[in-house]
């Protein structure tokens, strides 16, 4: 989604913004922008297109990059297109009619067509069909009645639904930058006499060590040497900042040709970590329960919980459903997974005796803070995993919150916090059952012993990906494809169908295996592969016979198994074969060949790998 970046001190101002557009890049987005001081003029260039469509502009049209040692003030905006297609009118930043104040958003104003009409009744004239023109436009009309500008912000934002963030250049304080926040992310960095304005953290990580997260309701203004904070008030507010890790090497493939293999690549180094940052190194030391260094449930709490509800969207509501399937095996507690935007219906479920887990590897996925603040509004017990520490719904969790490190995931498509947060699930699992005494601690143990043997298996598996590239090219021609599993390995059905549709844009469906013959096996012919995940264990047989059908429809039949099944191997023409592995561990295992397949069929189709098409990274709006 959209991505902001600002900046004020006394460096050349347009590689800082151009640095913080291209770290942006991985949110998705279809056009860019800056707007900078010039002179006694605010200078706006912006262009449809990648960033160096923009740049391209830049070189050409001689825009100042701002002296060295002068105060050097702009913005800069990646647009990821809602109201209106992606154009050059249509890209951020917006002017206001007398091109006095300029404005980047990220987020969605709900009631701009009326806020439009008004202000057209008010003879003021638009050029782009953007809903954020009609802030920039609502605040310039504002301002005339206003004593000054952040009056007339805090009267505009007071009139506006929606979820936005802003980054606000005003001609006549060339020093300074306003930001805004309601619902949608921003966040301060602070340096040494200079200070920034980004839309994550990951970005002001290439420049700062110290941030200030803009809350809900805030607006900030912003200049070299100072940061003050006010609500929608107008009223001042004083915050402590937060130290961050300094980066600059999310961006490094490392030699990879893609974000996305790179990440692939490294599942088994992340639930390496998270397994020795959480569980001892082996069973012998009995007293070696799970430890979940920033969760603070109270066993009398836990031992009454009655319901887990898990809240997610996309890959993470994925991760979801296998996390329900191994806190029912483990807990007993009746679990139920809900799409975050479809939460509404159940609210009245809840109630203190349910445990909320929210799931977001970003963070900041609006549909998914959307849902977990009516279910916290129930008083019900809530936990989050995420990989982002400095996110809303990090601060949301506060005393329950389990990051699943994973480090920054820069290809949109997610694949390393989808292990790294069913990993999460499994310890919550593990450490609730410990609590509450709901299963045999010799069961647990073993299953911690599979956990631990993870990360060699996971290696092994990332080893064969050649093989499986070799495999996987024959089917690349193929218009549909259908992916079956079942129990545990059902939501890795969905995942796959997920990444392959995401990467290749080839049409793709998951279903639970059972499924198939009531519906889904009308589609089947000879140019629709079925991929079956067929582990040994409960599942097997019937997966095995789901197959069979599919096969007597002359579909062209792909299995995930393990080595030496040779029942597999008689029956289906390809099988990506993973090492032998349990079926409550093995979605680890089964996943991997299905990411390396939608890679590497996108790869052979020329697809944007890193940036699909329509797709972003962190869904900011509802
Ligand atoms: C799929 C993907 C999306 C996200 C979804 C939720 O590859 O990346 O489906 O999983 O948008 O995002 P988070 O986890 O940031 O809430």
């Amino acid at each position: 989604m959209c991505g902001i970046i600002g900046y004020v001190g006394n460096k050349e101002i347009i590689p800082i913004l151009l640095e913080g557009l291209h770290s942006l890049e991985y949110r998705g987005y279809d056009s860019s922008g800056i707007a900078i001081h010039e002179g006694n003029s605010l200078n706006v260039v912006k262009a449809a297109g990648k960033l160096n469509c923009l740049e391209e502009i830049l070189k050409n049209n001689g825009t100042k990059n701002g002296k060295n040692g002068h105060v050097n003030c702009g913005v800069g905006h990646t647009r990821w297109a809602t109201h209106g297609e992606a154009s050059d009118i249509n890209a951020h930043p917006h002017f206001d009619r007398d091109e006095k104040i300029a404005v980047v958003h990220n987020g969605i104003i709900r009631n701009y067509q009326e806020v439009r009409e008004n202000l057209l009744k008010a003879g003021v004239h638009f050029v782009s069909e953007t809903d954020t023109e009609v802030i920039v436009q609502l605040i310039s009309y504002n301002f005339k009645n206003s004593k000054s500008l952040l009056h007339a912000i805090c009267t505009s934002v007071n009139e506006l639904d929606g979820s936005f963030a802003l980054g606000i250049l005003f001609k006549q304080e060339p020093d300074k930058i306003y930001a805004v926040r309601k619902e949608s992310p921003i966040i301060i960095g602070m340096g040494e006499n200079e200070n920034y304005l980004a839309s994550d953290s990951a970005t002001l990580s290439l420049f700062v060590n110290k941030i200030i997260r803009l809350g809900d309701n805030e607006i900030a203004e912003i200049t070299k040497d100072k940061v003050k904070l006010y609500s929608f008030k107008g009223e001042e507010i004083k915050k402590s900042p937060q130290t961050v890790t300094k980066s600059n090497d999310f961006l490094d493939k490392k030699g990879f040709k893609h974000h996305l293999i790179k990440e692939i690549s490294e599942q088994a180094d992340v639930i390496s970590n998270l397994l020795s940052n959480h569980l001892s190194a082996t069973s012998k030391d009995k007293s070696a329960r799970v430890k979940l260094d920033y969760i603070n449930l109270n066993p009398d709490l836990l031992k009454n919980i009655d319901r887990i509800l898990i809240l997610a969207c996309g890959t993470a509501y994925h991760a979801g459903l296998i996390g329900k399937f191994v806190l029912e095996n483990l807990t007993g507690i009746p679990t139920e997974v809900q799409f975050a935007s479809e939460f509404l219906n159940t609210k009245s479920l809840l109630t203190k005796k349910s445990l909320v887990i929210g799931i977001s590897q970003s963070g900041e996925t609006a549909d998914t803070l959307s849902a977990v603040k009516k279910a916290k509004d129930t008083g019900t017990t809530f936990v989050a995993i995420t990989n982002n520490p400095h996110s809303e719904l990090a601060n949301l969790a506060k005393d329950h919150l389990l990051i699943s490190k994973a480090g920054i995931e820069v290809s949109v498509a997610a694949t390393k916090t989808f292990t790294a947060q069913i990993t999460m699930l499994y310890l919550l699992a593990i450490y609730i059952a410990e609590t509450i005494g709901s299963k045999k601690e010799k069961s647990l143990d073993l299953l911690k012993q599979e956990l631990r043997l993870l990360p060699q298996l996971i290696d092994q598996t990332i080893l064969r990906a050649e093989q499986y590239q070799e495999q996987v090219l024959k089917y690349a021609d193929k218009p549909d494809f259908v992916f079956i599993g079942r129990g545990i390995n059902y939501p890795i059905a969905l995942e796959a169908a997920l990444k392959l549709k995401e990467l290749s844009y080839i049409h793709a469906s998951g279903y639970a295996s059972g499924e198939m013959k009531h519906g889904p096996i009308a589609v089947l012919d000879p140019k629709v592969p079925v991929v079956s995940i067929v582990v040994p264990g409960e599942t097997y047989d019937r997966v095995l016979q789901n197959s069979m059908e599919a096969k007597s429809r002359h579909a062209p039949m792909i299995a995930v198994a393990v080595d030496g099944d040779k029942k597999a191997d008689s029956i289906f023409d390809t099988v990506l074969h993973i090492p032998p592995v349990i079926e409550i561990a093995s979605p680890f295992l089964t996943v991997i060949p299905l990411q390396f397949l939608a890679y590497y069929i996108a790869e052979h189709l020329e697809r944007d790998i890193d940036q699909p098409r329509n797709l972003a990274k962190s869904v900011t709006v509802e």
